[in-house]
């Protein structure tokens, strides 16, 4: 069908481009220094990534009877041998300030009786260390963050704006490894809009929308670690997709997580016939890492052939778990369960992506002037298994330090040069969508079905060759249709599942959030699965 063009598509030039609005793009955003113009960009409203969902809060060495030492232990020890110290250290070490800031910026976070931060517990802390705000931290860091950017004359914040591709110096034929912007599909009037920019920062969220049951909203397609790729930045320990233990189980709920702090205040995990289970499987209990609580609830309704299990916390005061889960407790009970007199169903759901874009202590990546923040970001934190409520620190402490590093190095680095507007005279609009929703179902069931909690190889063979199929499907697509945001979700989609399925082949041990019944033993060397783009040409359509 023909459409009209615009013949003069929009094109920004700024200094920073951030691709996301999320705690970790925001972060940046606001510790940039002020003469600077810097892009914020989203591809919904600004406050639609994983950020504004976080319930539980945001762990750091707050108390005076918790230490570094402590906080560094326990991430090591739910990262399952994998993380890399030097990164635990640094984030941990930098966690107070970086609280500080969310504090001195204007996040409420929750105060007790005595008008001290209330501190909560979860799976892996050795200490109440998470500070929150109620149930709902996420919402509260949202918003104040992007209050603070609305109010920054230096800072544009752009919603409804799609990153298609990063715009590299190799792309341009020119010398060196630099990335110079990125196009962004404006989805406003469907344009493709060139943006040029001295430094790029991707702060797209992770990619749990790849697995059919997922505690992450629309939109967590993995985008810029399949854009990172493309450009040829190298990525590690896609395998370690981390399976968050309780989402409710209810046939209207879409996604909602039911936080790990209900386990840090009480909550037990109970079968149908309302025993408990957890001890069986870890002397923590409901408080082992979420590794081993997924892996025990999948574990028993499996052997049960039940949908869900349960989580009870109805034996606490019902003031008490009002005051502490005000917006779970509202929630279940529009849903008709009282959770201060029942237990409330809940099942698995992919929840977090610890693999990712490989980036430095400045979150720089493998190509000049292209920071890596927040989920899409490989540090080396997580390990095998992120502990809980790490991850908004990951954000904070790696955004703050990828702007201290540009604000070091912005001197020095000139304009972006000239590139060519978006081309789309080989292509045309699209006649059947059908491909493109057919094949959004069909992937992220087999990722669930292959490549879940549990894993065989002959499972992870059977993913890999259908996630070949649809690369081919989709890049041929791709090469003769307009963009759409769901097209390029999709085609990112199914990049960063054929990441996720190589990396878990590779990985011949069960570990952390890999646990596949071929390989059911620990290897003695603890080695991070990396993969290069130019040693992967079947990846990518
Ligand atoms: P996000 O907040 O996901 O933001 C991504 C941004 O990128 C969005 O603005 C999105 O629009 C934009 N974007 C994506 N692709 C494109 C594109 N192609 N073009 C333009 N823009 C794009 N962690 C904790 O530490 N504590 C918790 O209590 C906690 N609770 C959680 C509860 C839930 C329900 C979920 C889902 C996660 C939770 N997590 C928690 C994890 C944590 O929230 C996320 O890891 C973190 O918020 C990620 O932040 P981010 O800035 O990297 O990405
Ligand atoms: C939760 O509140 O259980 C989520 C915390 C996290 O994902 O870190």
């Amino acid at each position: 069908m023909a459409r009209d063009y615009d013949p003069m598509p929009q094109s920004y030039e700024f200094d920073v481009l951030v691709i996301g609005s999320g705690a970790a793009g925001l972060t940046v955003a606001l510790n940039l220094p002020e003469h600077l113009r810097v892009c914020v960009l989203s591809k919904a409203d600004i406050s639609s990534g994983a950020t504004l969902w976080a319930q539980g809060g945001i762990a750091a060495v707050l108390d005076d009877d918790d230490s570094t030492e402590d906080h560094i232990q326990d991430t090591l020890a739910a990262g399952a041998g994998l993380c890399h110290e030097d990164a635990v250290r640094f984030t941990v070490e930098h966690g107070r300030e970086s609280i500080d800031w969310l504090i001195n910026s204007g996040v409420a976070f929750t105060k007790d009786e005595n008008a001290h931060y209330h501190l909560t517990r979860e799976g892996g802390h050795s200490h109440r260390r998470i500070i929150h705000a109620a149930d709902a931290t996420g919402h509260a860091v949202s918003t104040t963050l992007t209050e603070q950017a609305l109010a920054r004359p230096n800072i544009e914040l752009m919603s409804r704006r799609v990153a298609v591709d990063l715009i590299t110096n190799r792309k341009l034929s020119l010398p060196g490894n630099r990335c110079v912007g990125a196009y962004i599909l404006n989805l406003e009037d469907n344009h493709v809009e060139l943006f040029r920019a001295r430094f790029t920062v991707i702060a797209t969220g992770g990619a749990s929308k790849a697995y059919r049951y997922t505690t992450n909203p629309d939109g967590a397609s993995g985008d810029g670690i399949a854009m990172a790729w493309r450009a040829g930045c190298r990525v590690a320990n896609m395998e370690f997709n981390q399976f968050h233990p309780t989402c409710l189980y209810h046939p209207h709920a879409k996604s909602f997580l039911i936080t790990e702090a209900v386990r840090g205040e009480g909550g037990l995990l109970k079968l149908p016939d309302g025993s408990r289970f957890m001890d069986r499987f870890d002397e923590r209990a409901e408080l082992a890492p979420r590794d081993i609580v997924a892996r025990a609830i999948d574990h028993e309704m499996k052997r049960l052939g039940a949908d869900h299990l349960y989580l009870d916390i109805s034996h606490k005061p019902a003031d008490f778990i009002k005051h502490h889960f005000p917006t779970i407790y509202e929630k279940c009970l529009g849903f008709g369960i009282d959770i201060t007199r029942e237990p409330l169903p809940v099942v698995p759901a992919a929840h977090y992506t610890c693999g990712g874009i490989i980036t430095d202590e400045r979150a720089r990546s493998d190509i000049n002037g292209l920071y890596v923040v927040g989920e899409a970001g490989f540090t080396g934190l997580h390990g095998a298994n992120r502990m809980a409520s790490n991850s908004l620190l990951e954000c904070l402490v790696y955004g703050r330090s990828a702007a201290a590093d540009i604000a070091r190095r912005e001197a020095d680095i000139p304009p972006a040069p000239d590139a060519p507007d978006w081309d789309e005279s080989q292509v045309r609009d699209s006649d059947e969508d059908v491909v493109i929703s057919h094949n959004w179902d069909e992937l992220r069931h087999f990722m669930w079905d292959y490549v879940g909690i549990v894993r065989t190889t002959k499972r992870l063979q059977r993913a890999k060759h259908r996630v070949d199929l649809l690369s081919r499907e989709i890049g041929e697509f791709y090469s003769n249709y307009r963009v759409s945001n769901d097209l390029l979700e999709l085609r990112n989609l199914v990049t960063v599942s054929d990441l996720i399925i190589c990396s878990a082949l590779q990985r011949k041990e069960s570990r952390g959030l890999h646990y596949t019944l071929d390989f059911p033993g620990l290897i003695s060397e603890a080695k991070d699965t990396v993969l290069v783009p130019t040693t992967y040409r079947t990846l990518s359509p």
